[in-house]
């Protein structure tokens, strides 16, 4: 297979619709990864399924969206296939955030590590309100911050690891489990990447908030129905469109200002 044209191509972000392992290999060099896997949210009764006819049978159902309803073993052995192949287009020093919920975050920390890259922290995102149930209702999801080698440095340090910013609320949302924008952009803005990459884009957000910061990316998408919204989202975004303000030589160098390095040292020399 060789790269499949794209679904979607404008100002630096380009959507394919596919299957990630598939496309993966044929990618150009990336350096940020910001993704948020299927959670395998559905997958409770490991102990009553033989784990792989459930995972072969949750790819035929037409779900709410592709493997959410793989057990922890499918969710494992899926995570690993895709992590590894990462590697082959990813820079050294890349840094890699994958959201999770408290059920699968155990297993993202082993595959994560079984597929050759360091865990260096666990970020939460704090959604302020929380959801439906009785034993201490859900309010986060973890974030994963891996790496490739060493982590390079963060763009900026003065950033905690508690992230608080409400969810999308359903009347408003265009996918299940759609992130905040706001949130995307923090953390895009907070590390370094000129071209972050989400194999499991859903409704395009990575690719909305790389937008808004004046970042390139690649996302995929493997339902043609979230491709199309993606797409929409992407074409249709009113752009509060402030350019990064860039406050280090580091940042400077991943927006092209390379004139303003040289005065920033100058600077710095007097
Ligand atoms: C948790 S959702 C991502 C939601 C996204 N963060 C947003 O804000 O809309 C995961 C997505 O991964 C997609 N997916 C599942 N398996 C995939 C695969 N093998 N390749 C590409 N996408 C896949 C699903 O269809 C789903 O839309």
């Amino acid at each position: 297979m060789s790269l499949p044209t794209p679904y979607y191509e404008h100002g630096g972000i380009t959507v394919y619709c596919g299957d990630c392992r598939d496309i993966l290999p044929h990618l150009p060099k990336v350096d940020l990864v910001l993704t948020d896997p299927p959670y395998a949210s559905g997958a409770r009764r490991d102990a009553d399924r033989q784990v792989r006819g459930s995972m072969l049978r949750s790819m035929e159902d037409a779900d709410w969206f592709s493997h959410d309803s793989i057990t922890a073993w499918g969710f494992a052995w899926f995570l690993r296939s895709t992590l590894g192949g990462l590697r082959g287009i990813l820079s050294e020093g890349a840094h890699l955030y994958v959201f999770t919920d408290w059920r699968m975050t155990p297993t993202v920390y082993g595959m994560v590590e079984a597929s050759g890259y360091r865990v260096n922290h666990c970020l939460v995102w704090d959604k302020s309100h929380y959801g439906m149930g009785t034993y201490w209702r859900n309010q986060h999801e973890n974030i994963v911050f891996a790496s490739l080698g060493t982590p390079a440095a963060m763009l900026d340090r003065g950033m905690g690891s508690v992230l608080k910013f409400p969810g999308v609320s359903p009347g408003v949302r265009k996918h299940p489990t759609e992130k905040p924008v706001e949130l995307l952009a923090a953390i895009i803005g907070a590390v370094p990447g000129s071209v972050i990459f989400d194999p499991f884009a859903g409704s395009c957000t990575t690719g909305v908030a790389a937008k808004q910061l004046g970042r390139k990316a690649i996302l995929i998408e493997i339902e043609e129905r979230f491709c199309e919204i993606g797409a929409k989202r992407l074409s249709q975004e009113i752009l509060p469109f402030e350019p990064e303000t860039p406050r280090t030589a580091a940042q400077m160098a991943l927006l092209g200002w390379q004139d303003d390095i040289k005065e920033t040292i100058l600077e710095a020399k007097e």
